[in-house]
């Protein structure tokens, strides 16, 4: 997509498609108000016959306007004015996205970020509306086979500013055009099946980013290597499956050479059917998205590079497969991590930690400012939390904090779960030092709670996406979450 800011006059602007707010009662925006003195009032008269009220996300789409230099107007409900907050805008940006995407325009001009929505400013109104707009045109069609029929769809999209603004929009559409774009990322790795994208795919697609950027730099360590780092967890996963596992290390140096990098660690389950504590058959094919913590860090590392961030970024992200075979870790089975710590396995199910843990290890040598890690790691927490916000667990009230507000400003939530010594118990083995489920009860928390026996060195945060990261069902597909909210967190750490 093109994305335009130009300051134009409305009286005289030609394009297919025009969007533009109206305020409860009919009250119009000053766009729509221009707009309507152009049409000789025709606007006004329309929504007093619809009766429409101008609920947030209610339309008027007038599909011809008597000057025929504009072919449609959208206008859109805002609901009251002072009472218009993120909640009620972005209802209005999605149905606005939502026209757009239906009526096949090739080309919009929109005015809609003009609103004044509560405690937020025109810059995010912005990188919302851009956002939503890219989340709804988006369409995973790589494996179809009838490509050739597809309608025409947006390509070029102009936001009209005043003047003074235009250097603050401008900003705010390359930051939401990063973004965007490491969250498409995500999400095609994401709805790729298992069979596609293995480890080695997902590591391949790591390298291709970084060689798109000169300060990014990416390594991958096979088997050999990840053995004789010691990391007995992770391996012990993989050895189940024929795909070799990956660990992927992505290096992004924006910053000065000695400031404290930011780990992102990300659980790369390319399919996870369990191993031999092996899952019901029902919805498993959904189990190709346990690499979804994977993708996000690959495809915030792209946005970060984009936007070339003064920062220091690592990514992390181990890979693997979660297959029964026989040569699959047992019920029973004691490996021994990175760090030195031994795990009891007593389901094999409970993968994703046995990655991450060595992951998390491996993490220290970068004496990181802090770590953040992704996973689909439980149902359990999509049984706490549901499907709203990633659950998130820290040692550190400063780093939760940050993430809780970088997640409201990126509406891309997370909510702060407890990660209390009292859980630890739950995680007692007679054979081991740890193992590695803590029963039924609070089954997200016991699982926070093993990955904070091997993050005791730096600030860590835990996001658990098991609820987030992709939508079941009839609109089955990955969300690309939480791309958005970790680069939030990113851009908010720079001065
Ligand atoms: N990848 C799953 C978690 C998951 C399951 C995410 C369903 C989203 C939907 C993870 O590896 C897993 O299997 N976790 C187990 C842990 C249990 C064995 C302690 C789970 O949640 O059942
Ligand atoms: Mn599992
Ligand atoms: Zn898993």
């Amino acid at each position: 997509m093109d994305y335009l800011v130009k300051s134009e006059s409305l009286e005289n602007l030609a394009t297919p498609c025009v969007v533009a707010g109206f305020y409860h009662k009919r009250k119009l925006t000053p766009a729509a108000a221009r707009l309507d003195a152009r049409m000789g009032g025709l606007l006004e008269k329309l929504l007093k016959r619809d009766d429409i009220d101008g609920k947030p996300g209610e339309l008027l789409v007038v599909p011809h306007t008597p000057d025929e230099s504009i072919e449609r107007v959208i206008l859109v409900g805002l609901g009251k004015k002072d009472e218009l907050d993120g909640r009620a805008y972005r209802k209005a940006l999605t149905a606005a996205a939502k026209v757009l995407k239906d009526l096949h325009a090739k080309q919009a001009v929109s005015a809609l970020h003009e609103a004044e929505v509560k405690d937020r400013d025109m810059a995010w109104n912005v990188r919302q509306f851009i956002e939503i707009l890219e989340a709804s045109l988006y369409r995973f069609t790589e494996l179809k086979s009838d490509e050739g029929k597809q309608r025409q769809r947006l390509d070029k999209f102009q936001l009209l500013v005043e003047e003074a603004d235009a250097p603050v929009v401008k900003r705010a559409v390359a930051q939401a055009e990063a973004v965007a774009a490491g969250t498409r990322l995500a999400k095609d790795l994401a709805n790729l099946p298992g069979n596609v994208c293995t480890p080695s795919y997902l590591a391949d697609e790591a390298e291709r980013v970084g060689k798109k950027h000169k300060k990014l730099k990416v390594k991958v360590l096979g088997e050999k290597d990840i053995d004789e780092l010691g990391m007995g967890a992770f391996l012990s996963v993989s050895r189940g499956s024929e795909e070799p596992a990956r660990f992927i290390v992505m290096e992004y140096s924006g910053g000065p050479a000695k400031s404290k990098p930011y780990v992102l660690v990300g659980k790369g389950l390319t399919f996870d059917a369990g191993g031999i504590s092996i899952k019901p058959a029902a919805n498993m094919d959904e189990m190709k998205y346990d690499m979804c913590g994977g993708a996000s860090v690959i495809g915030a590392l792209a946005a970060v590079a984009e936007m070339q961030l003064p920062l220091n970024v690592i990514g992390l992200v181990p890979a693997s497969e979660n297959l029964p075979s026989g040569s699959a870790n047992k019920p029973g089975d004691i490996v021994k991590s990175m760090a030195g710590i031994t795990i009891e396995i007593l389901n094999t199910d409970a993968e994703g930690r046995l990655l991450l843990c060595d992951a998390l290890s491996y993490a220290k040598r970068y004496e990181p400012a802090a770590v953040i890690d992704v996973a689909t790691l439980t149902g359990a927490c999509v049984v706490a939390l549901g499907r709203h916000p990633s659950g998130l667990w820290s040692n550190d009230e400063s780093l939760a904090s940050s993430l809780t507000a970088a997640g409201e400003t990126a509406m891309d939530r997370v909510w702060r779960m407890p990660l209390w010594e009292d859980y630890q118990e739950q995680l007692k083995s007679n054979f081991a030092d740890v193992a590695n489920i803590g029963g039924p009860d609070g089954g997200s928390v016991t699982a926070a709670c093993f990955l904070s026996r091997f993050t005791k060195d730096y600030p860590w945060a835990h996001v658990d996406i098991a609820g987030t990261a992709w939508k079941g069902g009839a609109e089955k597909g990955a969300t690309g979450r939480p791309v958005s909210l970790l680069v939030q967190y990113l851009v908010d750490r720079v001065a």
